[in-house]
């Protein structure tokens, strides 16, 4: 039902268009109308990034970027953070309700269940390059779990969208903790289901090293780890979140889809942040290195990792929260030196002109990093976290976009600038007079073909 209306005048011909107005939107399709001719293409909207183009409608998270806020489908995330473990949220956001206790323990069998590996892939793993990234280990290994499962590919069968479901999320953490052990030359540990979610990823991290925790300790780093996890489950339509659903529009399998999303989550403007916050941390060094460190991100020079957002204008709620369990955390690891340091730079960060008036704040991968690294994994595995916890979310809204009346092929148009229509040249004939003569100035799109008609 529409809300009203949007009027516009085109100054070109004086027309005047109504477009409807629903949900604060106005669909870009309503802007083809717009036309000086009948044989025109019509009005586009450009959006690079997406800045302000909702592609779905959805109803797993709540977000409020002015205010700060995120709920997981109405649940604020300060509450699930600090009551629920991450397969509960995972319940929650997957099948949309907070479990009964007896629902929670039917959901916990069944992801026990699930946790083992086709015995193909501990072999795959342990042919990549031990110093190769764990992000690009996880893309490709998440990939190739698909071919184990044939099945995958009938995305369109609700029953069998859940079985994939269930698969990834209990199989992943077991080929994280597998990808780890290949970076530092451990031989394969076998999973423990019987310790929970968190705890047998790191019974399987870290058995029979130097590092294996005892009962005790396992149970308190494992409930660290579900909150950190939780905190990470779901973030509506972020870059890799979307990319899932991009590469899932054609109907690819959930394991080539959800490979694309763990590839867009490891560069270093998204997720891969976590890591370079702590690179950053220790190039600056102490509390002596901010000035001249500021200096350079005022100048341009380089990005304040862990900092500013495209949808939180204001403090990011996960960044708040992790500032409060990082103290929690430390009672058990100890301290991380780097806590203090990072609580500097935010505060002289919040006062400085730079980031107020720009509104960049903490994100969310600020302080995770500090409190993975005194959990005591190494860099290149925070992103790898990232993902476990992101996987609840990414496959929510897959389920969610196969099921949507409104779901097409993602294929987004494009503005032409480039040749108009050029008298092709044999390559024998290609000399130095065509080098220097081509046309290499770009031209304007009238004239030539527009691009944005084809498929
Ligand atoms: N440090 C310094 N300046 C920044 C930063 C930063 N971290 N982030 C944005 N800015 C500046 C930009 O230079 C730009 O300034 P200008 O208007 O003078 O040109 C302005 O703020 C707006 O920045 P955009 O890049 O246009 O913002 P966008 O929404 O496209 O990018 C992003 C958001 C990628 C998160 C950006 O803030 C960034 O690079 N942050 C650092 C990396 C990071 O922490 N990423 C993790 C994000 S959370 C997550 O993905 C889980």
């Amino acid at each position: 039902m529409a809300e009203g209306t949007l009027s516009v005048t085109d100054s070109r011909t004086g027309a005047r268009y109504e477009l409807p107005i629903t949900a604060s939107t106005v669909r870009a399709m309503d802007l083809r109308q717009i036309r000086t001719d009948p044989d025109e293409f019509g009005l586009m909207s450009y959006d690079p990034g997406y800045t302000n183009t909702a592609a779905c409608t959805s109803r797993v998270a709540y977000l409020d970027g002015a205010r700060g806020v995120l709920r997981y489908r109405g649940y604020p995330i300060e509450d699930l953070a600090k009551n629920c473990t991450y397969t509960e949220v995972a319940h929650l956001l997957m099948r949309g309700h907070l479990p009964t206790s007896a629902e929670l323990h039917g959901w916990d069998n069944e992801l026990a269940a699930e946790m083992r590996l086709p015995p193909g892939l501990p072999d795959l793993i342990e042919t990549f390059p031990a110093g190769a990234h764990p992000m690009v280990m996880l893309a490709s290994t998440v990939a190739a779990l698909g071919t184990y499962y044939p099945d995958g590919r009938h995305v369109t069968d609700t029953a069998c969208r859940h079985r994939q479901r269930l698969r990834l999320l209990a199989k992943i953490p077991l080929i994280a903790a597998l990808i780890y052990r290949r970076t530092r030359r451990y031989s394969r540990s076998e999973p423990r289901p019987d310790l929970g979610y968190a705890g047998n990823f790191l019974h399987m991290l870290w058995q029979g090293t130097s590092r294996q925790l005892g009962p005790q300790d396992l149970k308190v780093l494992a409930k660290a780890l579900d909150a950190l996890l939780v905190l990470h489950a779901e973030h509506e339509q972020n870059c890799s979140t979307s990319t899932m659903r991009q590469v899932a529009s054609s109907e690819a399998d959930p394991y080539v889809s959800l490979a694309a999303a763990v590839a867009a989550l490891s560069g270093p403007l998204h997720g891969g942040a976590n890591e370079r916050v702590l690179q950053m941390l220790d190039e600056i060094g102490s509390t002596a290195g901010i000035p001249a460190f500021m200096r350079s991100v005022k100048a341009g020079e380089r990005r304040m990792m862990g900092f500013g957002h495209r949808v939180y204008k204001n403090y990011d709620p996960r960044a708040r929260v992790l500032q409060d369990f990082a103290e929690q955390v430390f009672e058990t690891t100890g301290k991380n030196p780097k806590i203090a340091l990072a609580v500097e730079l935010e505060r002289i960060a919040l006062q400085d002109d730079y980031f107020v008036r720009r509104k960049l704040y903490p994100n969310v991968d600020f302080y995770s990093g500090i409190i993975y690294e005194a959990m005591g994994f190494p860099p290149e595995m925070f992103t790898v976290l990232f993902a476990i916890g992101r996987v609840a979310g990414w496959l929510t809204h897959w389920d969610e976009s196969m099921a949507d009346p409104e779901r097409r092929i993602a294929r987004p148009r494009q503005i032409y600038r480039g040749p108009g229509i050029t008298a092709f040249v044999p390559i024998e004939a290609r000399g130095r007079d065509y080098a220097e003569e081509r046309p290499a100035a770009p031209v304007s799109s009238h004239g030539s073909v527009p691009s944005h008609r084809s498929l």
